[in-house]
This record gives C-alpha cells, structure tokens and sequence, in this order.
C-alpha cells in the first residue's frame, strides 16, 4: 500500500476511534500511534493532518491532538445532490476495477499494465532526466501534441501526422473520441465482451450502447450488419489486435468486410490499437486504419501498454473532417498533454532502446502467457483457456456452469489474489461464467502462487 492509502487507512480507524471520545480529550501520541498502527511517524502524521483537514481534531503546537468539539461536526446532508445530478451516467462497480485497484500485496493476475519489471526503467528515468534539462519541456506544444512526436506516430499508420492528436493515454483518447463522433443519445456498437473501459466511455459521453458479440475470428458479421440496421448507430468500437479480454484477431476476410459495412452506414469505427506492440509471434496486424482511405476508421492507440503506465501518453488518429472537429474539441478540452512527457516519448520511441525493449518484452510476455496456462490446466481443470493468445496480456478463461464469477472473485481477493470478473466485459449479462487472466503484470512465481491459492479456495468451496 502507498504512503497515501496507509494513512488514509490509519485516518479511517482513528475516526472510528475519536467517535467513542468526549469532545477535547487527548488522542495518544504520534510515537504510540505509530507503535499501535506499525506505521512510520510521517505517515501516522498525514492520517492526523487529514482529520484536522475535516475538523475532526485539533493540533495544539507542544500540548498535542485533541478531539474536536462536535457541534460543528453536524452530519452534512447531500441528498440534494442526487436528485440535482439526476440519472447516473457512469457505472461505479465497473468504474472501481479500472486502473490500479487491490494494494501492493495482492497477486495482479489480471491487470492491464506491465510489471514493474518489464517496463524500461532505466531507459526511462534517463531520457526522463536529460528531457527536463531541455527547455522545451516546460513551454507549451500545440494542442495537437509535439510536432516531432506526431511524425513518428504517424510513420506506424502510414497517416499525415497533421492527422495525428496526441492526449493523455487510450482511455482519454476513447472518450475523446465518442464524444466527438457522436451526439449524446446516439448509439455506440461494441463487440462482445469488450474492454470495461471503453463501455465507461460510452457511457460517460452519453450514449447507448448495444453490442455484437465476436467468435474466435472477432466481431460476427451478419449480426453487425443486423444492429447497424436495427439501432441505426454510427459509431463502432472494437479492438482488431489481441482484443481485451479475448485476445482475438480479427480475421483477415473481416477486415474489409467491417470496413464495408461502415462504409454501407455512413458509421465510424473507433479502433483501439492498445496492443500494436504486444503481438508475441511477430509484429501485431497492421492497422484498419491503413485500409481505409475514406475516414472511417478512427484510431487510437497508447503508449501505457508497451511503455508504462504512469507515462499517460496516447494518440488519436483521424482523417477528414472529423479529425478537424477532433483537433477543435481537444484545445477546448486540454491545451495539451505535458511537453516533458512527450519528449520523453518521443527521445525513447527514436532510441535504439526501443526495438530492444519490444523484443524482451515479446519473450518475456510468451513465457508467462505459457506459465499462466499450463499452471491453470494443472491447478483448475474447472478453467477452460477459451484460446491462446498470440499478443496481448490477457487469457480470457471459462468457468463450469454456474459458477457465480462476482463470489469467485471476492473470494480471490480475500484471499489476495486480483482476477478480473467476466461480468465486467459485458454490457449486459454474461452468456456463461467467465474470468479474465493478465500474464503480463506478474512474474511466474507470482502466477504461480496466485493460482495455487485460487485452486485451494475451489477445492475448499
Ligand atoms: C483495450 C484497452 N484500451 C485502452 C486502454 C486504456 O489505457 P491507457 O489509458 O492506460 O492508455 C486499456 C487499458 O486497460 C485497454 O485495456
């Protein structure tokens, strides 16, 4: 657990605590609160300094922390808010499991981002060091991101780089892009199961989602073409590369066909290009994006996957006037992503240290892809690897029938192990029970550990 969340910890319990208090009695001291919590003085002191923050308690320089005299401390009442706010737009549950969730000690077997030891560390933290010495990373670039980075994004989708809208990672990028294809209300088509993230994104730029569900070759044809007709919607979303959660490439024939029928609608399709780099048993397929010369393919694509995830970087990449209106919204919405950051993108992407790190990355990533699946057919034969991925970081796996996923994965954590809940990919229900694995954010001893204490909680339950 960080500093922060261990005292946010500590402040919870001392809250607890202080509610049993008279008003102006004495908490212990720092050195005894450090010894009953086991926490270091500074982090018991962020606890403190956040219930004095609320009022809560009272820090008299010398004398000590005294607990707050409670008739300022009325309840407030904020049930005005939700009738203001009206319908929820974005779901919290499924909100909850994006990013970094659990703490440092669970077992990440399902998380989207590389180990701490598969991102390039030292490259990083040295071309980040030489990038803040150059003046130009405390200026401002354009709303559309460097110049300098623009083109070399642009080189890997055969794009003009005044096509090309760098922003703050893939998720930002999606919503970006949702929200400006489309008006609220409309409709967005997903393949089924699909990235969390991108249903969060629909939802929070207001619009309907229906989704189409894919086969092992990726989204099913004839029933896109149905929802195009039914729902009349515009805007596609799908992943064509190792798709999150299934790892599914769409197949080469279907390529062109989805191009086709996006054209036929007059429809967008956004293609999330998070794993251009992941691909294990060579490069990934080229992008959509270089099929289609008439601008229905709006991509994005993200630097957080193969680099890391705290580098926030990402790009969209759109022809036409919707590039335009791209480029318009994005100076309203943010001047521009931090000028460091970009630089130190752009030093690292023209580094011979780049093709290197993708290189150790694909074997690193196939030998735990094969240590995650040859542990879960040895330790739970009740998991059935729906397919092996060929790039990527997720296995998407099938539990028997009727295994409730939501107590599955509670129990998991419980027992500290992260496994995603299949519930999460789904708009709606789930058409069997399924869990979703991640082999890139653990080592094989991580992998195997967690794995072993999810087959002891199945054998025990
Ligand atoms: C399929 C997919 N797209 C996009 C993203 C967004 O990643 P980021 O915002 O870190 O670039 C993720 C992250 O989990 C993802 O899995």
């Amino acid at each position: 657990m960080s500093n922060d969340n261990r005292s946010a910890a500590i402040a919870a319990r001392l809250r607890q605590q202080i509610a049993d208090m008279a008003p102006g009695a004495k908490l212990p001291g720092v050195r005894e609160l450090s010894k009953q919590y086991q926490a270091s003085a500074a982090t018991v002191s962020g606890a403190l300094a956040e219930l004095s923050a609320l009022g809560l308690v009272r820090a008299e320089p010398g004398r000590g922390t005294f607990v707050a005299n409670r008739e300022r401390l009325a309840e407030p009442d904020y049930s005005w808010q939700s009738q203001a706010l009206g319908r929820v737009r974005v779901d919290a549950d499924r909100a909850s499991r994006l990013g970094g969730y659990g703490t440092p000690e669970h077992l990440p077997l399902s998380w989207g981002y590389l180990a701490p030891e598969l991102v390039p560390g030292e490259e990083l933290q040295r071309i980040g060091a030489r990038a803040a010495k150059n003046s130009r990373a405390w200026t401002m670039t354009p709303p559309a991101g460097s110049p300098d980075l623009r083109r070399v994004v642009a080189a890997e989708y055969r794009a003009d780089p005044g096509d090309v809208l760098i922003v703050s990672g893939g998720q930002q990028g999606l919503v970006f892009a949702m929200r400006t294809l489309a008006e609220p209300g409309a409709t967005l088509i997903t393949e089924s199961p699909s990235y969390p993230g991108a249903i969060l994104a629909a939802q929070s730029a207001g619009l309907n989602i229906a989704s189409v569900p894919s086969d092992e070759h990726g989204i099913i044809i004839e029933r896109l073409a149905d929802e195009l007709d039914r729902s009349k919607a515009r805007l596609i979303y799908m992943q064509p590369s190792y798709a999150n959660p299934t790892g599914t490439v769409l197949a080469r024939e279907r390529r062109a066909q989805v191009i086709e029928l996006a054209a036929q609608h007059g429809a967008f399709i956004i293609e999330d290009d998070w794993a251009r780099h992941l691909g294990f048993e060579g490069p990934a397929p080229a992008p959509l994006f270089i099929d289609d010369p008439h601008g229905h393919v709006v991509t994005v694509m993200t630097l957080s996957k193969p680099i890391s995830p705290g580098l926030r970087l990402g790009a969209i990449i759109a022809r036409g006037p919707a590039g335009e209106r791209l480029h318009a919204s994005r100076a309203a919405d943010d001047l521009c992503v931090a000028p460091l950051v970009q630089e130190i993108a752009h030093s690292l992407l023209t580094s011979s240290a780049w093709p290197r790190h993708v290189k150790r990355l694909r074997g690193e990533l196939t030998t735990r892809r094969d240590a995650l699946i040859s542990t879960l057919y040895s330790s739970l034969p009740e998991a059935r690897v729906t397919r092996v991925p060929k790039g990527g970081i997720h296995l998407w796996v099938k539990l028997s029938h009727g295994t409730d996923t939501r107590q599955f994965c509670a129990a998991a954590y419980g027992a500290g192990v992260l496994v995603g809940d299949g519930r999460h990919f789904f708009v709606d229900e789930p058409p069997a029970p399924f869990l979703r694995f991640s082999f890139g954010a653990a080592t094989e001893a991580q992998i195997a550990e967690g794995v072993r204490r999810i087959a002891q909680l199945s054998e025990a339950g």
